[in-house]
């Protein structure tokens, strides 16, 4: 039984192929100044005492051959079926032949010298590679020398083991990742009054679970998404998992969670091919400035190890700009205000005159007070005819001053009514013109005479020159041929004319007659106005009476 577990133990350690035929040629490695051994036992070997029936050889080169006598070698000696060196040395090199009977076997040792600056040699390294999680067990195995071991001592990467720490030598464990790394195991032995180290060391490669995935998130490690403040976003972080492993987002900050930001429960479906895939959601309502700018990692975790995607949100089209849903709230309000003032622009004009004498009425304007003048309009109708078969006079003499003067309270001067036609009149009128405020024209078609015309022209023109009088035109019959008019009012024509429409104007509320006041100066109507008040200074007793 002993000789069989010997056999064992040295076949691993020496990886001996014991299913190889006699013969087969094992290449071993051996390191300088260590104890080594060669061992072979045959089933048919009588182990106890094979003594005399056992010869080694060793062969040097192509021709060289000698038969090992231990009585010639302090160092080599032989040990049952073992051939043993006390220690090995590089010179030991070569190929060893085991012959017992019909049996033979070989061996092609190589001496190695030993690393200085390690605590093992490199090519004197057994790997191991084992399942994390998996039980990890490593034997010193040199059962061989069991008889001579004084102490034992254990090494991780050339560190003594303590005692604190988990060592695979003396006990089971659970492989972790950490535990990768070189374990070496050195037997001190204590052989015919000297000292040797024998060691053993081991490579210890720790794997992933071979039924486990190692998890893969989908996506790219780092993803910068651009949003918009007060939207919602939903980031989609999933992963190709085993079935125990998780995805979760890390959202914590110092001061805690952000209130608008949930993470979704975890979703794993069964793919088609038998892995699983798992998705977990993080919703992000009405995002604003904490959001942006800082790292949502989405991780996976697993036994095999941990992958994170890093996904931050930033602001959408730069930094500077303003969020789209107040941009075009902007818009819109700016529209609507614009379309508001056209409105009211437009209102305003449409309702000038309305507007203009409400506002007279409502704060009392008055512009009459202070300019000087006596008159309000002068008032002339560019027409000889005589008051019988005329309506210009009528219009002039009569309907005007009834309203104008009567129930508006102005002060008129009419060329008709008040001054004399005649030459000797130019002068005056061009006194009376320089104190009033307006000169009123009622223009018809007919015939203006010569004389008229240029007079009043002369002075009109002064007067417009000088800017100090505003001219009313009133079209009391239609206008076609305006080539009679004098030029300056030509000027004036097209904003100035009031168009008198016989019954509908005759109305005090009538547009002609607000229009007639809005060309009127502003003047406030004195209660308790008296006829005789607004009677033209210049007036003359047979005018007086018609
Ligand atoms: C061992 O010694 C014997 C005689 O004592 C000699 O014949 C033989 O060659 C020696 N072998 C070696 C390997 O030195
Ligand atoms: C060795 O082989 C020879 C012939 O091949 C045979 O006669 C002999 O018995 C064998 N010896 C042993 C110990 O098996
Ligand atoms: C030990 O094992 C690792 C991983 O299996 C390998 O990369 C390394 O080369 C090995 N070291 C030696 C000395 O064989
Ligand atoms: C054997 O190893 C020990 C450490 O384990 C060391 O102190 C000692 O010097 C070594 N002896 C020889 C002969 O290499
Ligand atoms: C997230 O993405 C995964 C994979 O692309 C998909 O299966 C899942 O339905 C998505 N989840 C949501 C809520 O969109
Ligand atoms: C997210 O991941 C990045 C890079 O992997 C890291 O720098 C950062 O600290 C992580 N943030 C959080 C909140 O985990």
């Amino acid at each position: 039984m002993h000789s069989r577990d010997l056999l064992w133990a040295l076949s691993i350690l020496m990886a001996i192929n014991t299913s190889e035929p006699s013969r087969s040629r094992s290449h071993m490695t051996a390191v300088a100044g260590e104890p080594f051994y060669l061992e072979y036992c045959p089933s048919s070997a009588e182990r106890e005492d094979p003594k005399g029936m056992i010869r080694w050889i060793k062969k040097k080169g192509a021709l060289e051959q000698i038969e090992l006598d231990p009585r010639n070698s302090s160092r080599i000696m032989f040990n049952g079926c073992a051939l043993e060196f006390w220690p090995v040395e590089l010179d030991d090199s070569g190929l060893y032949i085991f012959k017992m009977g019909n049996d033979t076997w070989n061996w092609n040792l190589m001496v190695i010298s030993r690393n200085e600056h390690r605590c093992f040699t490199e090519n004197r390294v057994t790997s191991k590679s084992v399942e994390v999680k998996k039980n990890l067990e490593l034997r010193c195995g040199n059962h061989h020398y069991k008889k001579w071991v004084q102490r034992t001592s254990f090494y991780k990467d050339c560190r003594e083991i303590t005692e604190n720490n988990k060592n695979p030598f003396n006990s089971q464990m659970n492989a972790e990742f950490q535990d990768m790394g070189y374990y070496t195991c050195v037997h001190s032995l204590h052989y015919n009054g000297k000292l040797f180290n024998v060691t053993n060391t081991f490579n210890v490669s720790v794997t992933g679970d071979r039924n486990n995935i190692i998890p893969v998130l989908y996506g790219s490690k780092f993803n910068e998404i651009e949003v918009e403040l007060g939207k919602d976003k939903q980031l989609n972080c999933s992963a190709l998992v085993n079935e125990d492993d998780n995805i979760y987002w890390s959202i914590w900050r110092e001061n805690g969670i952000d209130p608008n930001v949930h993470e979704e429960n975890e979703i794993k479906t069964k793919t088609t091919d038998g892995k699983w895939q798992a998705s977990r959601v993080l919703s992000i309502e009405n995002i604003n400035e904490n959001n942006l700018n800082f790292p949502y990692n989405c991780t996976v975790i697993s036994g095999e190890g941990s992958e994170t995607n890093v996904f931050i949100l930033v602001r959408k089209g730069g930094i500077d700009d303003i969020p789209d849903h107040i941009f075009t709230r902007g818009m819109i309000t700016a529209s609507l205000i614009l379309v508001a003032v056209v409105f009211v622009v437009i209102g305003c004009y449409i309702y000038r005159v309305d507007l203009t004498l409400f506002y007279r009425r409502f704060i009392g304007k008055d512009e009459t007070l202070t300019d000087g003048k006596t008159y309000d309009a002068f008032v002339s109708y560019l027409k000889e005819c005589r008051p019988e078969n005329c309506e210009e006079h009528t219009f002039a003499v009569e309907i005007l001053p009834s309203v104008l003067e009567k129930h508006f309270g102005y002060r008129l001067c009419i060329f008709e009514r008040d001054v004399l036609p005649g030459g000797a009149v130019v002068d005056e009128i061009h006194s009376l013109i320089e104190k009033s405020r307006r000169i009123i024209i009622v223009l018809s078609e007919r015939y203006m005479s010569n004389k008229v015309r240029y007079e009043l022209e002369s002075g009109l023109h002064e007067a417009l020159v000088e800017r100090k009088i505003k001219i009313i035109l009133i079209e009391f019959t239609p206008v076609r041929d305006v080539m009679f008019l004098p030029q300056s009012l030509e000027l004036l024509k097209s904003h100035r004319v009031l168009k008198w429409k016989a019954e509908k104007s005759l109305s005090y509320n009538s547009s002609f007659w607000k229009n007639l006041r809005y060309l009127m100066p502003a003047k406030t109507i004195k209660p308790g106005i008296d006829k005789s008040e607004v009677l033209p200074v210049l007036s003359r007793p047979d005018h007086q009476q018609r």
